[in-house]
């Protein structure tokens, strides 16, 4: 299946699937790339793609996805937490195979992250359609919000929300403005489209996910395409570091209570902590510094951690490990420590028999199946839980994601698009 053929790679007297014979990949891959250029351009501000959950921006990106589902033959509509969702048309509904990703982005991200896997979405289940009736399953695409939880600080609550997984305290949760999930979600307008009940765990068959590798090793292996085997466990905490303001240039050093001074401390213990920890990884992401003046002795910094590994038990010991060692800074330095965990999501595996199926097709296309752990947090992670979950990585250019220099080539997208189908294909009788 060389997708720049436009053809199949069905030896001779043999009939290539029907999705194969007329389609034209690199055509549509050229035809992602248009609206991957378009929702690149819808952000909440210049300078810079932002698309945080429950903004105009983000209505104004599901108006396009809405619109490209419409044209592909699906069936527009929003759940109750605001995931835009394309449906099958079809009578008695079957159970769905859901093929998604996510609309948000985080400030100042890369157009690849999220949109591409909707996008692939869209258009494998256009190719699909066709084949409806004979397929055990319908293709619905999703589109969730709050994957990246850049705003609430707690990732993929779209698709927890989705399966009715969202508890009062994550409705609690507040952004940097103090507005909480439950007010951002009630203020977001999802006029116009038809409201869908929430799935039962029945109604779903399992759930396929393409995304940007968003690291360097497929670039590095000179291959288009990986698997995913699983993705790692996450936890992410906030820690407040209460010291004692004062002046700058007239508290002596040795009588300073610097609120800043043990944050830092912290953060490079964090560092160094998870340098020695194979697998794993540590971000101090944001750091906030008050009142934040030259000449000013900090009182109270504010700091975010973000914290994962493949495994839960290590993730749990580094976890605990961090909380001893901020209390231990905390009595020297005479700095009151407090801490809260804003978000925890457990290590998940691929589902091994759809990764095989979905390693033949790979391994048709490109000769091999790579299979990589995946350091990001997806929707999949969540989807898999109660369903068999498949994900599969396109190359990313020199490794860099979250960043306007994301890129994905369009061959690597035709390729991404004819794994898709030809995964889906498999299931037909
Ligand atoms: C989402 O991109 C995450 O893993 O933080
Ligand atoms: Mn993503
Ligand atoms: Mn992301």
């Amino acid at each position: 299946m060389d997708p720049s053929a436009g053809g199949g790679n069905a030896s001779e007297g043999e009939e290539p699937p029907l999705t194969e014979k007329r389609i034209d990949w690199p055509a549509e891959a050229e035809r992602i790339e248009g609206r991957l250029e378009l929702l690149g351009g819808i952000s909440e501000s210049d300078g810079g793609l932002d698309r945080p959950p429950f903004t105009r921006s983000l209505r104004r990106a599901m108006e396009e996805t809405s619109r490209w589902m419409e044209e592909a033959g699906l069936l527009p509509a929003v759940d109750s937490f605001g995931n835009l969702l394309g449906r099958a048309p079809q009578e008695g509904r079957k159970p769905a195979l859901l093929i998604g990703s996510h609309l948000d982005t985080v400030p100042n991200g890369g157009r690849f992250d999220g949109a591409l896997g909707i996008l692939l979405g869209i258009a494998a289940a256009e190719i699909l359609l066709p084949r409806a009736r004979e397929l055990p399953f319908a293709v619905d695409v999703l589109a969730f919000q709050e994957e990246e939880g850049a705003r609430f600080r707690s990732g993929c609550l779209g698709s927890r929300a989705f399966l009715g997984l969202l508890e009062s305290r994550d409705w609690a949760l507040t952004d940097s403005r103090g507005l909480s999930l439950q007010e951002a979600r009630d203020s977001f307008a999802t006029d116009g489209w038809p409201r869908v009940e929430p799935y039962s765990r029945e109604g779903i068959f399992g759930y396929l996910e393409a995304h940007i590798e968003q690291g360097p090793q497929l670039e590095a292996l000179g291959l288009p395409l990986g698997l995913v085997a699983g993705i790692v466990g996450q936890e992410r905490l906030l820690f407040s570091f209460h010291g004692e303001g004062g002046h700058a240039g007239c508290v002596p050093m040795a009588s300073r209570r610097d609120a800043l001074g043990a944050a830092a401390e912290f953060a490079i213990f964090l560092e160094e902590m998870a340098r020695q920890q194979p697998g794993a990884v540590a971000t101090v992401g944001e750091l906030h510094c008050r009142p934040g003046a030259v000449n000013v002795i900090p009182k109270q910094v504010d700091l975010s951690v973000d914290l994962r590994h493949p495994k839960d038990e290590v993730l749990d010991r580094l976890s605990h490990r961090l909380q001893e060692r901020a209390r231990e800074i905390g009595k020297r330095r005479k700095i009151q420590v407090s801490s809260r965990r804003t978000d925890r999501l457990p290590a998940i595996g691929s589902d091994r028999g759809w990764r095989e199926r979905l390693a033949s097709t790979v391994g048709a296309i490109q000769g091999k199946a790579p299979q990589l752990w995946s350091g990001a947090g997806h929707d999949a992670g969540i989807l898999g839980r109660f369903a068999p979950m498949v994900m599969l990585f396109l190359r990313c250019r020199r490794g860099i994601s979250h960043d306007p220099a994301e890129f994905v080539s369009p061959p690597d997208i035709a390729c991404a698009l004819q794994a898709m189908v030809g995964f889906v294909e498999s299931f037909l009788p």
